[in-house]
């Protein structure tokens, strides 16, 4: 079994579990919904007020302000929002549906909006390449349509370790014509936060965080400490995660249970494959479902184990990130998960390759994350044709695990350490998990001109110098 090797050499560290059982049907027999687990959802994030009354038009008024927020039994935070809340508003599209997004910022620094994942005009990317910063008081029209579906999020492209750290982040989902049936579906955006007793969030200068990225003592999930979601037994549940957290990878564990991985960054998987664990690292996008399964009034406890990432992070303990509670309805019986997705295009694997090494080192006595011996805005900028093919060639030479991500494409990898990994199982991602003394091969097709970052997303890491430009011609 050729294919299951290479799956398994593509997810080393994780506990593999048997492949799908051929022959389960996608989309049928999935019966009504569990109604009563469906009404409320603890988990729901704050909507999006859209101003347009055309179907296919997503127009809203965004605020970047300062609030406060309660984080469990602690004391009210000061943190940053958008219009308020923490995540900020989940904007829920279809594809081709066009967004208009007028963006006031109240902040006391500049600020920007990223769209992190979607493809758009670069104009409308929200990085320093291509736009200024928003200073205090100022306005800016975001305005691009949803070409794919998937689960996408945004946040501010200027000084992101700390913006995001204070809340300024949400979510993005975009229906396309391919999706599953599901009795409940949730959007999951895990992060952390280090709250001091007083209720503020920690100023994170010691050398541990610098190393590693800000890591919080207090695991949220959509904003909440010990989120509970009520369950119906049986019950196929789709999870659309994502992980906004400066530097915290989730490996997260569900007792009992196993994961069909149905998608990744870039949308659904033609192969979906199922899992015991997910690793997920900050920008990573995870499309699962799961059939839950537990007693009438039982609980069971999302955990996130841990995980070494590099310079000896990984002997803590397991955290509980949050809880699912069975309902005392009657259980469903005969949910089936999808197997099988449509086919995606593969891309070139001749393509010009281009290396990048990432690396660790000191600069005048600073830590510094280097590309290629540089620091950000010292790496010379990569320049493609319009519409040219690429492959990274990614190679990780330090001692830690950095999440590679490009903005405004998406790629195919093609190789990891040498060992070909299966399109049909990878799909198309923009954020990857380049492990430590290791070397990934990505192909990527840069069809939209402008300027294009493409950084790690440990955000102290692409703030400590971690981050470049692809220049592609008009
Ligand atoms: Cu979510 Cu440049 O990143
Ligand atoms: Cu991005
Ligand atoms: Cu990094």
């Amino acid at each position: 079994m050729k294919y299951l090797r290479a799956l398994v050499a593509s997810f080393a560290s994780f506990a593999l579990a048997a492949l799908a059982p051929a022959g389960a049907a996608c989309n049928s027999d999935q019966g009504t919904a569990s109604d009563g687990a469906r009404a409320i959802d603890p988990w729901a994030l704050v909507p999006i007020r859209d101003e347009n009354p055309d179907p296919n038009v997503i127009e809203v008024t965004l605020e970047a302000r300062e609030g406060t927020k309660t984080y469990g039994t602690s004391p009210p935070t000061p943190v940053w929002t958008y219009d308020g809340s923490v995540p900020g508003p989940f904007i829920d599209a279809k594809v081709g549906d066009r967004v208009i997004i007028k963006l006031k910022s109240s902040l006391p620094e500049p600020t920007t909006i990223h769209w992190h994942g979607i493809r758009l005009p670069a104009g409308m990317d929200g990085t320093i390449a291509m736009q200024s910063p928003i200073p205090p008081g100022g306005t800016f029209r975001y305005e691009f349509v949803f070409k794919d579906a998937g689960l996408y999020w945004y946040h501010p492209h200027v000084r992101s370790d700390v913006q995001v750290q204070k809340g300024l982040y949400g979510a993005i989902r975009v229906r396309g014509p391919n999706e599953p049936a599901a009795d409940q579906e949730h959007v999951v955006m895990l992060d952390d936060v280090r709250l001091k007793p007083d209720g503020t969030l920690a100023e994170f200068l010691d050398d541990t965080s610098k190393m590693m990225g800000r890591e919080g003592n207090t695991l949220l999930v959509n904003g909440q400490t010990d989120a509970t979601l009520p369950v119906r037994s049986g019950a196929a549940l789709r999870l659309r995660l994502v992980n906004t957290a400066n530097g915290r990878f989730f490996n997260l564990r569900l007792p009992g249970h196993t994961w069909r991985v149905i998608g990744h960054d870039g949308g659904l998987l033609p192969k979906p494959y199922d899992t015991e664990r997910l690793l997920i690292s900050p920008g990573e996008r995870y499309d699962v479902m799961v059939i839950a399964t537990g007693a009438a009034g039982s609980v069971v406890d999302l955990m996130n184990d841990a995980y070494e990432r590099g310079h000896e992070s990984g002997g803590r303990p397991s955290m509980t990130v949050a809880h699912l509670r069975f309902s005392e309805e009657p259980a469903l019986s005969g949910r089936k998960l999808p197997d099988a997705f449509p086919a995606i295009e593969a891309l070139s694997d001749t393509a010009t390759r281009i290396p990048l090494v990432l690396d660790e080192g000191f600069r005048n006595g600073e830590l510094v994350f280097m590309i290629n011996d540089q620091v950000f805005p010292g790496i010379p900028h990569i320049r493609v044709e319009n519409g040219g093919q690429r492959i990274l060639e990614v190679k990780n030479a330090s001692e830690m695990d950095h999440p590679f991500h490009l903005h405004g494409f998406f790629f195919q990898v093609l190789e990891k350490n040498g060992v070909r990994q299966p399109l049909e199982s990878m799909g198309n991602k923009d954020t990857i998990i380049i492990p430590a003394k290791s070397t990934l091969k990505l192909v990527s097709r840069f069809d939209e001109p402008g300027h294009w970052m493409y950084h790690c997303h440990i955000l102290e890491h692409a703030e400590g110098g971690m981050m470049g430009e692809i220049h592609v011609e008009p």
